[in-house]
């Protein structure tokens, strides 16, 4: 006998091209929290990423508390996701756990030292993306916040990290408030090299960044604030708004400094 066909009601998981093709950061937020059971099928989906010799030296912390996240909006520049989105994940180069498992079944350690944080943070990070793609796979929203690194030894200490811990990428979570459009890319040929590394040319530069350029520069001129900012410092081109504005020598300097210490201080001494 045929068995009557079941009809779910539950909406279609789209496919993985179209997660990723339909991905863009969401900086707005539904104030409804995320389900504890979708919550832990993301990370489930996580954490089958590729690891480094299986060691999965990475640890995730999931930050729901108001009160914590009100510590870390400080250290995340005060970026209102921290706040809005119900859940912050937290993604953390982690050679604690392993380092104590070596010393509990009296095996050599040799993992203080920069390589170890380098291969930890990759398996952090390709979790992290697994875990992105997931949600975004559920109906959620995500926004990566460059400050996880920039200000890691602040987000550190509210978080706890014990030695050998390093947070490197975190995101904001939750249902999306907003639908913005897919936000440009540069071409598929400038970024991808055959057999070899292609050397570009001056005119093949300037191709590649000719959308950009104009796509780029209408963005920050649509936000008031940005706005200001490009025509406080009178700059011209994208380029110059990247460099002079955005992303300055000094604050790549200020904060390479912090993480060097803090991979110090969290026992990932440089040679
Ligand atoms: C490591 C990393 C850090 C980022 N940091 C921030 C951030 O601090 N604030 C923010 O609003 N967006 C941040 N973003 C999001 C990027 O701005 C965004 O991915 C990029 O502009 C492309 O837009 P899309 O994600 O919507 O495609 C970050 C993205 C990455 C990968």
């Amino acid at each position: 006998m045929q068995s009557t066909p079941t009809v779910s009601t539950a909406p279609a998981i789209p496919s993985v091209y179209e997660t990723i093709t339909r991905h863009r950061s969401i900086r707005s937020y539904c104030p409804d929290p995320v389900p504890e059971e979708l919550l832990t099928r993301i990370l489930e989906a996580g954490i089958r990423a590729s690891s480094s010799g299986n060691m999965q030296t990475y640890s995730v912390i999931v930050t729901r508390d108001r009160g914590l996240r009100e510590a870390l909006y400080v250290p995340h520049m005060e970026q209102n996701m921290v706040l809005d989105a119900p859940v912050l994940l937290t993604f953390c180069a982690d050679f604690h756990r392993m380092r104590r498992w070596l010393a509990l079944s009296d095996a050599p350690d040799g993992f203080d030292n920069f390589m170890s944080f380098i291969v930890a943070a990759i398996d952090a990070i390709l979790v992290s993306q697994n875990v992105a793609l997931a949600a975004e796979a559920e109906g959620l929203g995500i926004c990566y916040m460059g400050s996880t690194l920039a200000n890691c030894d602040q987000i550190g200490a509210i978080l706890q990290l014990p030695e050998g811990v390093v947070p490197v990428v975190g995101f904001s979570l939750g249902y999306p408030a907003e639908d913005p459009a897919p936000r440009d890319r540069l071409p598929l040929d400038g970024l991808v090299h055959q057999e070899t590394y292609q050397a570009y040319s001056d005119a093949r530069i300037r191709e590649i960044y000719a959308e950009r350029e104009i796509k780029g520069r209408e963005r920050y001129m649509s936000v008031p604030r940005l706005r200001r900012l490009v025509e406080e410092h009178g700059v011209e081109n994208l380029a110059q708004l990247y460099s002079s504005v955005k992303y300055t020598r000094a604050s790549h300097e200020e904060f390479s400094r912090r993480v060097l210490d803090y991979l110090q201080t969290q026992d990932f001494p440089l040679p």
